[in-house]
């Protein structure tokens, strides 16, 4: 999902360990404590499952993956005749990860309650490293269904649509340390798709190459069918795949907000009154890898200029490394000492940066602790986060640019304005283009959204509604299964 992902695939991904550099308050140490726990409990269990397997260990993967023809297989006539494998990095957190597991959960749930689904699905870890960390934050019945699809087997390739979901990067033959999809190149499977995207103006050449390797290239939105078709890619070859939210899941009305004061956080900027058990007024808050792409500087430019301490107001960062260690607060405080921003004569707004992981069984609690969701992004691809914000209920803000511009409207959320386009200067990627969100629209907007709570309310109510007729997990499926079935007409 990240232009930048791509840009040093081979850098390691950095070191997890809780950051001891913040006092460790009580509830933290029980939660190092927890997580101590749970990862040496997993690590056995899913050594006994095989779902981490090394990725250099190629003979390891070909012992899960057993595409040699079973000679009962035309004996039982109630096994559907097809099977989808599908690709992609279940195991790694981030965008494409969280993309993957909504569709499987979506097609599962939806076979599930046919009598005779045409195709079994079965999925693959590929397209980056796995983290055990985000494995361990999946509710069970995540995992298990991880686990069962991972098992199933007796695939021809003949019969076998393969869905490669990642950047075309990790695409065979791939360009960094991955198992390759397809497995064994081109020409083998039925069906070969690319399922992609991207957040800048174009693809770059190398990538619009792999796309046009494929057999089809299934992208989410029409900013990309544009983008793609424009850049060279086969017109013929793509397809517009939106992507489902779990509205269940991030249900407002099942949960309860998360305690802020109680999760592992630091303050960079502001005063925290520890006597004061009032809650602020007012709470924005923004998920996103931390990375220069997702707009941060513009979020803490705004936000920083338009509040003050006096607004009782409170930012809340939860960011991820992105190639990077994860001293977020000190490079928030850097970047601050090194802008023209002047402390407020009332002292700083308060910035709190969320250390603690939070799994994702708790990040609808997380949402709902919030009053707005806020991502001045200058590209996305899909936009994970703020589609679980509007499922949530939440006022969004989010740059009317790229991904996003799929489901925003002025109904259901507030699109923030950008100042023209302005130019990638690092990286493979350098050269292209991406949106330069606005400053003065985004101090516009928080302030406006705040003082107009009962409006905010109405569009995320609106943006519930949108997500739920537009991006169902069941009418998704549906999108899916027919595409899938248009390709098998078309073959078989
Ligand atoms: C799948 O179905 C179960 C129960 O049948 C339901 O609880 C769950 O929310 C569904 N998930 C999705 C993604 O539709
Ligand atoms: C698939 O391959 C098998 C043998 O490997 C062959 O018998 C069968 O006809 C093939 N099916 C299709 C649809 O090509
Ligand atoms: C958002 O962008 C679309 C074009 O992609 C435009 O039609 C719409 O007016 C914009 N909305 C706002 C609020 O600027």
């Amino acid at each position: 999902m990240d232009a930048t992902e791509n840009q040093e695939p081979h850098q390691p991904r950095p070191n997890r360990t809780p950051n001891l550099l913040f006092p460790l308050k009580p509830i933290y140490v029980f939660s190092i404590l927890i997580l101590f726990l749970a990862i040496s409990f997993s690590t056995n269990l899913y050594r006994r499952a095989s779902l981490f397997p090394n990725p250099n260990l190629y003979k390891e993967f070909l012992k899960f993956i057993h595409f040699t023809p079973n000679v009962n297989y035309h004996n039982k006539v109630t096994e559907p005749p097809y099977c989808v494998l599908w690709m992609a990095p279940f195991l790694s957190g981030g965008g494409y990860s969280s993309e993957a597991w909504s569709y499987i959960l979506a097609l599962n749930n939806y076979t599930k309650n046919q009598k005779n689904p045409f195709f079994k699905l079965s999925i693959e870890q590929h397209g980056d490293e796995q983290n055990i960390e985000f494995w361990n934050g999946l509710s069970s019945e995540m995992r298990n269904l991880a686990i069962q699809l991972h098992q199933n087997e007796e695939c021809r390739f003949n019969q076998t649509i393969v869905i490669c979901h990642s950047e075309p990067g990790a695409w065979y033959p791939p360009l960094f340390e991955t198992l390759p999809c397809p497995l064994s190149g081109y020409g083998k499977f039925m069906v070969v798709i690319g399922r992609t995207m991207f957040e800048t103006d174009r693809v770059n050449p190398e990538h619009v190459k792999r796309c046009n390797m494929m057999d089809l290239v299934w992208v989410p939105t029409d900013f990309h069918v544009n983008a793609f078709t424009q850049s060279g890619v086969d017109p013929t070859k793509v397809r517009k795949i939106v992507q489902p939210v779990d509205f269940k899941f991030f249900d407002p009305y099942k949960v309860e907000p998360i305690d802020l004061a109680s999760i592992g956080r630091s303050l960079v900027l502001g005063f925290e009154d520890v006597n004061s058990k009032k809650e602020f007024k007012f709470v924005f808050l923004s998920i996103f890898k931390w990375e220069y792409r997702k707009g941060w500087d513009v979020l803490l430019r705004s936000y920083l200029k338009e509040f003050s301490l006096v607004d009782n107001v409170a930012l809340y960062l939860l960011t991820n490394p992105y190639h990077s260690d994860k001293d977020f607060s000190n490079k928030i405080v850097e970047y601050v000492e090194n802008s023209d921003l002047e402390t407020p004569v009332n002292g700083w707004s308060p910035v709190y940066v969320i250390d603690d992981h939070i799994p994702q069984v708790d990040l609808p609690r997380l949402y709902k602790a919030a009053d707005v969701f806020v991502l001045p992004s200058r590209g996305e691809g899909w936009g994970r986060p703020i589609v679980e914000a509007m499922a949530m209920s939440l006022p969004v803000i989010t740059t009317n640019w790229s991904g996003p511009t799929e489901y925003l409207r002025d109904e259901n959320s507030y699109p923030l304005c950008f100042e023209g386009m302005s130019e990638v200067t690092q990286g493979p990627f350098k050269g292209h283009l991406w949106a330069e969100p606005s400053v003065d629209n985004l101090r516009l907007l928080m302030r406006h959204v705040m003082s107009n709570p009962e409006e905010g309310k109405s569009k995320g109510m609106q943006a519930r509604l949108d997500m739920m007729t537009r991006f169902s997990p069941d009418i998704v499926a549906k999108v899916v299964i027919d595409n899938l079935h248009e390709i098998v007409e078309k073959i078989g």
